[in-house]
């Protein structure tokens, strides 16, 4: 889709998209347009129940002149409008648009009031028109005519337009890196397996990004028998992708800055191995590589948009297959940092990925800090259902400045707790810990697992099982895969590494 930005006027023909606050009160675009219709916008909503109230909206049909449309969208209360809200906003008039029309012209005027200025507001109403977008549709070869996504155009009208461009620009880069996680987390597992997922990162090479691959070979060589035991299974070879993004310039004579680092789980399809998960809803388990994709596409993000930021991004890449080749329950395993596991249920297999892609990223690195993300438990779906990620940190700090991030950006997450009672939990009467705990605290005793691997380096876990795939889908994030992550750790990266 197209976005793009013009001066505020009032168009000749096409479809139009206006303002209307609560109350009934048009904004001045609204207005004008009334005027030039001869008052048709003020006819239908008197006609009509539309108060001008939050997400909802009215059409008006060939209201006068060569205009198709105008189509009123509810503000709410001025104090209502704030940044996110306007995402939500340009995310609606997508998808209401979407069925009728190839272009839409979107009417944005600075509301008395409002924190925002005009432009601010078309800069928002365009991500989130950009980010209600995506659709995955490459594999219907027989979309039905009025199935097809029309809608190709949309131009913000405002004050100051260039300024509203500028703002839009590296929000169009987080869009692009938003769409790459969500096309691979969609990818079905016959596509997208260790090789194919690690081909995709190399498309990130011509953005300045540094990709390697570390093949099955050289990871048996760094002794990552942890991530190994759990690809043994598969007819699949395991994978290891390192990107590395340097945005910050070395300052003359000094050292490169140390790096953030970024940690996916990239499990490809997760059957359960051995421990084989029931059939119903396994299909569900090609979305077990959701941390890999977001690193990927935060990767993206970040180089796109040119961040003043020297970033890393690791992800193990597995498929965890049952077969005659594959883990057995009470296999003991050598992870590369050299301590021992016993795998108990082979379908705690994300952990004992993340186990040797963490303690490679900080071996190599030297990370200042380390944020991982990985689909890892139902049970934080359990605990926090799916509409907020769950945190573990070893730094408080870190923890609270994730948590504005996701304020921010409407990623949210919450924090749960580690402890030396959970982290008992996981200690194996034969090897130096078991991949499971009991029961209960499923999400903190895998936490505590992955806390072995990270040394004394400022680390967070964002356990995203619940939150990578929507079946509701929201305004700025139509059903399937979210991305949920990149927008969250991009503004963290803003708020905390760039300013
Ligand atoms: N990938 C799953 C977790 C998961 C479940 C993600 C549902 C998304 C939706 C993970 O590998 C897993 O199987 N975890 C087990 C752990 C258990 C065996 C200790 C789980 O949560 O049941
Ligand atoms: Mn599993
Ligand atoms: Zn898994």
């Amino acid at each position: 889709m197209k976005v793009s930005f013009a001066n505020i006027a009032v168009p000749k023909a096409g479809a139009v998209v206006v303002g209307v606050l609560e109350g009934r009160k048009l904004t001045a675009s609204a207005q004008a347009v009334d005027d030039a219709t001869g008052g048709a916008v003020t006819r239908a909503i008197k006609a009509s129940t539309f108060k001008g109230s939050k997400h909802h909206s009215l059409t008006v049909m060939t209201p006068g002149g060569r205009l198709s449309r105008v189509v009123c969208f509810g503000l709410g209360k001025v104090k209502d409008i704030d940044a996110l809200a306007m995402q939500d906003l340009g995310g609606r008039i997508v998808s209401t648009l979407k069925p009728h029309v190839t272009s839409v012209q979107v009417l944005i005027d600075g509301v008395d009031g409002c924190d925002l200025k005009a432009h601010e507001i078309a800069a928002e109403v365009a991500f989130g028109a950009r980010l209600g977008s995506y659709a995955f549709d490459k594999y219907k070869t027989k979309k039905k005519e009025h199935d097809k996504p029309k809608l190709t155009d949309v131009k913000l009208f405002c004050a100051q337009s260039a300024k509203a461009k500028s703002l839009y620009e590296p929000k169009d880069k987080i869009a692009d890196g938003v769409f790459f996680t969500r096309d691979l987390v969609s990818e079905p597992a016959n596509v997208l397996y260790p090789e194919t997922l690690a081909a995709q990162t190399k498309t990130l090479a011509k953005m300045g990004i540094k990709v390697e691959v570390l093949s099955q070979t050289q990871m048996k060589r760094l002794g990552m028998g942890a991530l190994l035991g759990v690809a043994q299974g598969s007819a699949h070879e395991a994978k290891m992708v390192v990107m590395q993004y340097n945005g910050k310039p070395t300052r003359k004579g000094g050292k490169a800055d140390q790096p953030v680092a970024f940690i996916g789980k990239g499990v490809t399809f997760d059957s359960g191995g051995i421990s084989i998960k029931p059939s119903g809803g396994m299909e569900d388990m090609k979305w077990d590589m959701g941390g890999a994709g977001v690193v990927i596409g935060l990767m993206k993000a970040l180089a796109g948009r040119k961040a003043k930021v020297n970033a890393v991004g690791v992800v193990g890449l597995v498929e965890n297959m049952p077969s005659g080749t594959a883990q057995r329950p009470g296999d003991i395993v050598t992870s590369m940092s050299g301590q021992t596991i016993e795998v108990l249920n082979t379908d705690a297999e994300g952990r004992l990925v993340l186990a040797d892609a963490l303690w490679y990223t900080k071996e190599r690195f030297n990370p200042h800090t380390m944020v991982d993300l990985a689909t890892l438990t139902g049970a934080i779906m359990v605990a926090l259902g799916t509409h907020y990620a769950g945190l573990f940190s070893n730094d408080d700090d870190l923890a609270w400045d994730l948590i504005k991030a996701g304020r921010d950006v409407d990623e949210r997450v919450w924090s749960l707790p580690l402890g030396p009672e959970y982290d008992k939990m996981i200690n194996s009467g034969v090897a130096d810990m078991q991949n499971i705990g009991e029961r209960w605290g499923g999400s903190i005793t895998a936490a505590q697992f992955l806390k072995r691997f990270v040394g004394d380096t400022k680390w967070a876990h964002l356990d995203i099982a619940g939150v990578t795939w929507s079946k509701a889908g929201k305004p700025i994030s139509p059903k399937g895969g979210t991305g949920f992550g990149v927008r969250l750790l991009d503004r963290w990266v803003q708020n905390k590494i760039e300013k």
